[in-house]
């Protein structure tokens, strides 16, 4: 099959069409068998409790293509986990695992010619999203849900891509609270970072850093991914927060961390530890590795990268990691899984 006539190696991380999404709907107490389709618009009712409440969360996950041709994806229970805590946290239904994984599959399968050519660096951005769709007017929980899936292929989400970025920490705002939906993946946590990433960005930082919401003493996360830092002393340290998402890329990064000899330690961070660390960088799927060349806390600055390289541990890490997931390595924890063609 020919693939799509696309610009593969120099893709943003935008959105670009593609042939097809899916869409499940819950109705009455069940999910339905779900549709293909190339509308790229849903009816929504004027009412629906996404719209009004937020009552919405979404899922992100890559697709690659590897060498020998296969399709993958990295993690996928993983995912699907989390989205069933994210509805069950909004009270909305949940996307049992199989359905998700087998939505993901069919939506893939269709959109094949989109998947980006092995060694352009690109893949296939899947997000799945649950949104409340039945009409309230009260504040209650929706009678009806949309499972949907939609594929967009994608480069780099920092526009430096593997280049050491700038941060600046955030200490106005908060993007989340404890004991808040900081922990799942819900928009409004995002809509509530626009602004402050905004106005980093308009500073000349890649985004904002935020930190604890309760007493501003913690990292918490960036807007899209979280923070790890490496010590002098060999460790490989990320923040413990409840109000952060837990990284299914930072979850794998502590395994291939420990491989490389680093100790892994997830705990509170102390915002000033930055001052103290030898490398850092912020990790997820649409972000990958990120490594942070600085980060300027009030008047403060600390640099880690003085020539525009990344560090040699976030060189070590972002290598692995990403051989792995487009299978040029050997998969020893059972990460990866081959999407089936149909
Ligand atoms: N933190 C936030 C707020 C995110 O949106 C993401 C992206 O999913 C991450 C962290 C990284 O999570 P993952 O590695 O599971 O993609
Ligand atoms: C992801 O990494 O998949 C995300 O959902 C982050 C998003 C803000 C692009």
């Amino acid at each position: 099959m020919s693939k799509a006539d696309l610009d593969w190696p120099n893709l943003d991380f935008g959105y670009h069409k593609t042939d097809y999404n899916i869409r499940h709907i819950w109705r009455d107490g069940a999910w339905d068998e779900g549709v293909l389709t190339s509308d790229e618009t849903i009816p929504l009712h004027i009412a629906a409790t996404c719209l009004h409440y937020g009552q919405e969360c979404f899922e992100g996950l890559k697709a690659y293509e590897t060498k020998s041709g296969d399709v993958v994806v990295f993690r996928i229970d993983e995912n699907a986990k989390r989205m069933i805590r994210s509805c069950q946290r909004l009270h909305m239904a949940p996307v049992p695992e199989e359905l998700f994984i087998q939505a993901v599959f069919r939506v893939v399968n269709a959109n094949r010619k989109y998947v980006p050519p092995h060694g352009t660096g690109a893949s296939l951005y899947t997000r799945p999203l649950v949104l409340g769709a039945g009409p309230r007017i009260g504040v209650r929980p929706a009678e009806e849900y949309l499972f949907l899936v939609l594929v967009t292929p994608v480069g780099p989400y920092f526009k430096t891509g593997f280049k050491p970025m700038a941060l600046k920490i955030e200490d106005k705002y908060d993007r989340a609270a404890p004991c808040g939906v900081g922990h799942i993946k819900v928009g409004g946590n995002y809509a509530a970072g626009l602004h402050p990433s905004l106005l980093a960005r308009q500073e000349g930082y890649a985004d904002a850093l935020f930190l604890d919401a309760k007493e501003k003493k913690y990292i918490d996360e960036c807007a899209p991914a979280n923070f790890f830092g490496i010590t002098k002393d060999g460790r490989y340290v990320t923040p413990e927060s409840e109000s952060i998402l837990p990284s299914i890329t930072n979850k794998s990064l502590v395994t291939l961390a420990e491989e490389l000899g680093l100790r892994p330690e997830r705990r509170p961070m102390p915002v000033e530890e930055i001052f103290d660390l030898v490398e850092a960088g912020c990790c997820g799927t649409a972000a990958v590795i990120t490594p942070v060349g600085s980060i300027t806390y009030g008047d403060r600055k600390v640099v880690y990268s003085k020539d525009g390289k990344p560090g040699r541990y976030c060189v070590a890490l972002y290598e692995r990691l990403t051989a792995i997931q487009v299978g040029d390595a050997p998969d020893p924890y059972g990460w990866v899984h081959v999407i089936p063609p149909e």
